[in-house]
């Protein structure tokens, strides 16, 4: 596939972290589990908690400031508020929605989509097509994720995943050359929706006390057989990736890969030959934030100063649904 002109660029990135730090050690608390099984199957050492007052909307807006703040650009300038999270405030309306009031952002679209750890790759590539169509100038791209509100604090073989956090990030007409998204890839497979799923709580097994008391509206997962697959999938969506950027692994400056666990990085970097200094980590201090991930390790990264002008950095995320996706950007 050829490489295409750039549509849209990110300008400037923002993030959201709740002060309260939950450690494995705190977790060893909790559930049946220890700090060495979590760091040596995942590389998690500790993640944030929003406390009950913080919601989806609210983390988000607070990322979205910080972004829009560095970008000069004011609420009523926003066009479209796309906004990615698996953990809505509340199912009708949206968390974009509520995100819109917060930011006071008068002239803007705002809806939510749902692809899972993926959502802000999927995000960013819906908000190129509104720049790309004319209907927009400026979005913003929001990832925001409570996931201690989704995790049954039970289970030992999920609730030690899982974090909170929000990233943002202002999309805009490509122009200045930084930032520029070379190139996209997405694509999902519904079959294997139950490796890692909330079975219960939607219109099709509404919320009753079974519901409740069986925590089936709560996240289970098959944790062997999603590793499998997002391994799978992350290698792909970095190959798609990169061709469809005309670049090689070598190419890239900076993976920034989803943080779900450590071994998948690895796997992803090493299938895509990116050395492990190319690699921006930081699961060990969040955990997975679903799709928050990207966006929140974007932002570290460019305020660490591991982004040049001019740097290749390719993102790669897998997640529920399964969906998978992958962009090239040039800093
Ligand atoms: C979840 C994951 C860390 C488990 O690691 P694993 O090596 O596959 O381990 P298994 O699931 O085979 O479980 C091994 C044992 O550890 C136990 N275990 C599970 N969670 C545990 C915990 N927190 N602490 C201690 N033991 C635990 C299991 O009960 C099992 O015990 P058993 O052998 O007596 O039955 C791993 O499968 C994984 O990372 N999967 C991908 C998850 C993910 O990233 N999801 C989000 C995608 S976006």
């Amino acid at each position: 596939m050829k490489a295409r002109d750039p549509i849209v660029e990110i300008v400037s990135t923002g993030r959201y972290l709740p002060d309260r730090v939950l450690t494995n050690a705190d977790l060893e608390k909790i559930v049946a589990t220890t700090d060495e099984w979590i760091m040596e199957r995942t590389g998690i050492r500790e993640r944030r908690i929003a406390g009950p007052e913080m919601g989806a909307a609210e983390m988000g807006a607070r990322a979205a400031r910080i972004a829009m703040e560095r970008a000069n650009v004011l609420p009523g300038e926003v066009d479209v508020i796309v906004v990615s999270t698996a953990t809505p405030d509340r199912l009708l309306p949206s968390t974009a929605c509520d995100m819109q009031a917060l930011l006071g952002a008068t002239n803007a679209a705002a809806y939510d989509i749902s692809a899972a750890c993926s959502g802000f790759i999927y995000a960013l590539s819906v908000a190129e097509g509104h720049i790309a169509s004319g209907n927009a100038e400026i979005a913003l791209v929001v990832s925001t994720e409570k996931m201690s509100g989704i995790v049954d604090w039970t289970d030992r073989a999920t609730c030690v995943l899982f974090g909170d956090g929000a990233g943002a990030a202002v999309v805009r007409r490509a122009g200045t050359g930084r930032g520029a998204v070379l190139s996209s890839f997405m694509r999902s497979d519904g079959t294997l929706a139950e490796l890692l799923w909330r079975p219960a709580g939607g219109v099709k097994v509404p919320m009753d006390i079974a519901v409740l008391d069986e925590k089936s509206h709560l996240v289970k997962m098959a944790g062997r057989e999603v590793f499998k697959s997002a391994v799978r999938s992350m290698a792909e969506a970095a190959d798609q990736a990169l061709m469809r950027a005309g670049l090689t692994g070598a190419d890239i400056d900076l993976l920034v890969p989803h943080q779900a666990n450590m071994r998948i990085i690895d796997a992803t970097a090493r299938y895509a030959g990116v050395p492990m200094d190319r690699v921006f980590v930081n699961v060990d201090r969040y955990g997975n934030m679903s799709s928050a991930t990207v966006p929140i390790a974007l932002d570290e990264a460019a305020e660490q100063g591991r982004l040049k002008q001019g740097d290749h950095v390719m993102l790669v995320a897998f997640g529920a649904g399964f969906t998978w996706a992958s962009a090239v950007l040039r800093w």
